[in-house]
């Protein structure tokens, strides 16, 4: 009998399953009652009074042998089944990096948001234009220096095929479609052929804004980039409207915002002046109403433009402007806003 426990004890050791089935077929096969193990019990009452004690802690030893080794090849199945195995549930969970928003695009949203308040809906244009959209229809005249190679990206050498160098198309593409009262803005990217610095790039961010109506005066404009100036940089922020030159507008002015880093005492960023340049705008020019199919008897316009690369630099105090295009996300990393 201690020859059929030895041989028992091998061959349970060596047992293998591939399956958590397999493993019960094994518990049957040894354990049941009348399983092998099962039948070294009913032999055991032949065993002679004197060797009953040493078989008897044999067979029980060999039971609790073939339990643990079938519990445990169980247990990996269950492990398996619930995808635990391989897991050490007592480790600390994963940080998942939780990603944060553009900067550019946290600005973006701000001011769309802001002139959402206003009633301006957002729209969008085309990236590659032509030349009616992007000059002609907004009276810049033949020999204008921004119909020049220098400064617009051609596409395939046909002058008519190029990059928008500003988001002022999308306003004609608006007009074209959409008679007054127009009342929309126009976030976007543009291309200038500019050498890349700290200051300027080939590729940058725009926001036009554009409201026709009846009796839109210039009144209309300045309270409008008052409420946004005060939205955006603070309600103590001050402007000033410096009159400027544009094709498409007539009177054009260029607005100052008191500097939002020093409150208008003067610092490096507003060079000591106290004031920080940020968009240009003016009045729509009555031709560019009539090339768009506008009624410019009727109906008056403002309209302005203003760089996102620009207003984030000063928001966030931002010195070189190529940090927004590397996405490191070291410098994205530290811009956690609700936009
Ligand atoms: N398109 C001009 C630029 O890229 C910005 C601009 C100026 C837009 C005056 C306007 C405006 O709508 O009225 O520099």
């Amino acid at each position: 009998m201690l020859d059929k426990i030895k041989a028992l004890q091998q061959e349970i050791s060596a047992i293998e399953a591939t399956s958590a089935e397999q493993a019960e077929e094994l518990r049957i096969k040894y354990l049941s009652k009348k399983g092998l193990i099962g039948q070294l019990f009913n032999e055991f009452k032949n065993v002679p009074a004197d060797q009953k004690k040493a078989m008897g802690a044999a067979i029980n030893e060999l039971k609790d042998f073939a339990q643990e080794k079938i519990n445990s090849l169980k247990e990996s199945f269950n492990q398996k089944q619930s995808g635990l195995q391989g897991v050490d549930p007592s480790l600390p969970g994963y940080v998942f990096a939780v990603g944060s928003r553009h900067p550019l695009a946290v600005v973006r949203n701000h001011i769309v948001e802001i002139f959402a308040r206003l009633g301006f809906i957002v729209s969008e244009g085309p990236e590659i234009e032509d030349d009616w959209h992007v000059f002609s229809a907004l009276n810049f005249p033949p020999e204008h220096p921004a119909r020049d190679m220098q400064d617009t990206f051609f596409i395939e050498k046909d002058p008519d095929v190029l990059l928008r160098t500003h988001t002022s198309s999308v306003q004609v593409r608006v007009m074209e479609k959409t008679q007054p009262p127009i009342r929309a803005i126009f976030p976007g990217r543009v291309f200038r052929n500019e050498a890349i610095s700290a200051r300027a790039h080939c590729i940058f961010h725009q926001i036009e804004c554009l409201y026709v109506d009846e009796n839109v005066s210039f009144a209309d404009l300045k309270q409008t980039l008052l409420y946004f100036a005060r939205e955006f940089f603070g309600e103590k922020t001050e402007i000033r409207l410096r009159p400027s030159y544009f094709p498409f507008t007539e009177p054009s002015a260029e607005m100052d915002v008191s500097c939002s880093i020093c409150g208008g005492k003067g610092c490096n960023v507003c060079k000591y002046t106290g004031w920080l340049e940020i968009m240009g705008c003016g009045m729509v020019d009555p031709n560019v109403l009539e090339l768009c199919g506008i009624d410019n008897e009727k109906y008056t316009g403002f309209a302005f433009g203003m760089g996102i690369e620009r207003i984030a630099m000063l928001k966030y105090g931002v010195k070189d402007l190529r940090l927004f295009f590397e996405n490191d996300v070291r410098f994205l990393n530290q811009f956690h806003s609700a936009y």
